[in-house]
């Protein structure tokens, strides 16, 4: 494959310091993700999935190794810059959403615009655009306990998406949902890639949801032991 690297990941190691001691979570993690591409992160357990999630977004830090995002070393953003990474060049989807409860679906979506300094009519407009895109346009001044957990996952998704980033890291984004509203998910994501031309990891114990995308990285005890196209 020749198409240039989104994320290179090199040497990669984390390891917590914790009361009983040292734990090394990653070691070693090599990896390239090209432009466009989906990419499902299998794993038991504890194998470190979710720690290299956080790393890839920025946010958190590796204790040994490089991520490069388009060939710039990610850590050596700092400050606003890092801020900005993270708010426009990549969205999250987590398995228990994380939305504000207190604000509805539509003010959830627009908040990463106006911290992003956007003027509050056009967050109205572009969240309004994309909940009508994820199918809530009849449920915009819904707050999240008055949501079905297919709906609430919507709204998260609409909400990664707002600032249109180039990559969408998920976390078990159908982890909490029956089958059928998984695979609702699941062709929710793969139109948003399709639309969007989006690069996607996702984390999934979903079979399904693995399959649909176009390569599996399997990770267990914090190293790649398998990495293969779909
Ligand atoms: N902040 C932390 N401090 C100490 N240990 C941590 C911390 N975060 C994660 N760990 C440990 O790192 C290991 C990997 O955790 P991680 O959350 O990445 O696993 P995972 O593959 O996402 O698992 P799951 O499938 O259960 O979500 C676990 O053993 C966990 O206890
Ligand atoms: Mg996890």
């Amino acid at each position: 494959m020749n198409k240039p690297a989104l994320i290179e990941v090199s040497s990669l190691g984390k390891s917590f310091t914790t009361p009983g001691g040292v734990i090394e979570v990653l070691h070693g993690v090599n990896l390239k993700i090209c432009a466009g591409e989906r990419v499902a992160v299998v794993g038991t357990s504890g194998a470190g999935k979710t720690t290299l999630m956080h790393i890839l977004g920025g946010l958190d830090h590796p204790t040994a190794g490089e991520v490069l995002f388009e060939g710039n070393s990610l850590f050596a953003l700092k400050g606003a810059d890092l801020d900005a990474f993270r708010n426009r060049t990549v969205g999250f989807v987590f398995q228990f959403h994380q939305l504000l409860p207190e604000f509805t679906a539509l003010e959830n979506v627009m908040m990463p615009l106006l911290i992003g300094g956007v003027m509050r009519s056009t967050a109205v407009q572009k969240a309004t655009e994309i909940l009508t895109e994820v199918g809530l346009q009849k449920r915009l001044t819904h707050k999240p306990g008055a949501l079905s957990g297919g709906e609430q996952q919507r709204v998260a998704i609409a909400r990664a998406l707002i600032c249109e980033p180039r990559l969408l890291l998920a976390d078990e984004p159908t982890g909490n949902l029956d089958s059928r509203i998984s695979d609702e998910i699941m062709q929710l994501l793969n139109m948003m890639h399709q639309t969007r031309g989006l690069t996607m990891v996702i984390v999934t114990h979903n079979v399904l949801l693995a399959n649909s995308l176009d390569r599996t990285l399997r990770i267990e005890d914090g190293v790649v032991v398998g990495d293969e196209l779909n």
